[in-house]
């Protein structure tokens, strides 16, 4: 669908840009709700996965090393602007948070305010997130998602499709992304707007997850192990059955080397 694809984001952020603060500094309280959760310790590098005109900048304390990513280059223009006031120790850069340009276990703070309801996949943004952070690092996530459990009434459904449209998805659930991770749960408030809009924070496990790239062993991913597994499955299969297989190997043979006898007898070859 041409509304769920990063081209259209980066089209209709390009117009919000101008008065994106008007309606972002409307949730200043649970920005900094959930970056004080954070505890950022000075040293430390923040990473921010679409992070919009930087409202969040406002809420970090000094002395971490914030790298500000969005996948809209306006966006991203106006998060320079903004620190000339504030003067944090800050690198920009245009980065789909689906697919980030940066190597595994680097960062140890990732912000993930107002993106998971509006990016394609939220799935891959999470994993990404997840695959950058360092073991123990934590994540910070302020969204609206359904309340787990609720249903979404048919109004919801139908108002969906212009607001999914226009700004952002108002039916994600947060349960089912997270589960695509190996984060760790720390905690998780609903807000605002009866419990629509959360506070989640969650952490990296401190053990080396077993897809890591940076795993010295990552031969043994989960991935691989599947893999080995159905294979071993099939050659297991393969030696039940090997009578009745080898027999079917020669019929075949048999019936392949009559059908190109034929035509060539025919021919007289
Ligand atoms: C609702 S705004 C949130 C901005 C900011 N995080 C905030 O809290 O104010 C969503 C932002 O996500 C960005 N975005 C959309 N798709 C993205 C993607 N695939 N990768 C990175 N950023 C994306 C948009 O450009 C926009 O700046």
């Amino acid at each position: 669908m041409i509304f769920r694809t990063n081209a259209w984001n980066r089209f209709r952020y390009t117009l919000y840009t101008p008065v994106y603060d008007a309606i972002g500094r409307w949730f200043a309280p649970y920005r900094r709700q959930s970056i004080d959760q954070l505890a950022i310790q000075p040293g430390e590098r923040v990473l921010l996965i679409g992070a919009g005109t930087g409202l969040d900048l406002e809420h970090i304390p000094k002395g971490a090393d914030i790298l500000a990513t969005d996948l809209t280059p306006l966006m991203v223009q106006q998060i320079k602007v903004r620190n000339r006031l504030l003067g944090h120790q800050l690198e920009v850069r245009v980065m789909d948070g689906q697919n980030l340009d940066l190597d595994a276990q680097s960062v140890d703070v990732v912000i993930l305010h107002l993106i998971l309801a509006v990016i394609p996949d939220p799935v891959a943004c999470l994993r990404e997130a997840e695959r950058v952070l360092k073991p123990g690092g934590r994540i910070g996530i302020m969204d609206k998602f359904l309340p787990p459990g609720e249903q979404a009434p048919m109004w919801r459904r139908w108002t969906n499709i212009f607001t999914f449209i226009l700004a952002t998805d108002i039916n994600r659930r947060f349960e089912p992304i997270l589960d695509h991770t190996g984060l760790e749960l720390v905690s998780d408030e609903q807000v605002a707007w009866r419990g629509n809009l959360r506070v989640i924070q969650l952490r990296a496990p401190l053990s080396t997850p077993l897809n890591d790239q940076t795993n010295p062993f990552r031969i043994f991913t989960r991935d691989n192990l599947r893999d080995t597994a159905l294979f071993l499955n099939y050659l297991a299969m393969a030696m039940l059955f090997r009578n009745a297989l080898s027999r079917l190997v020669l019929s075949s043979v048999g019936l392949f080397r009559r059908l190109i006898e034929v035509p060539l007898m025919k021919s007289g070859t």
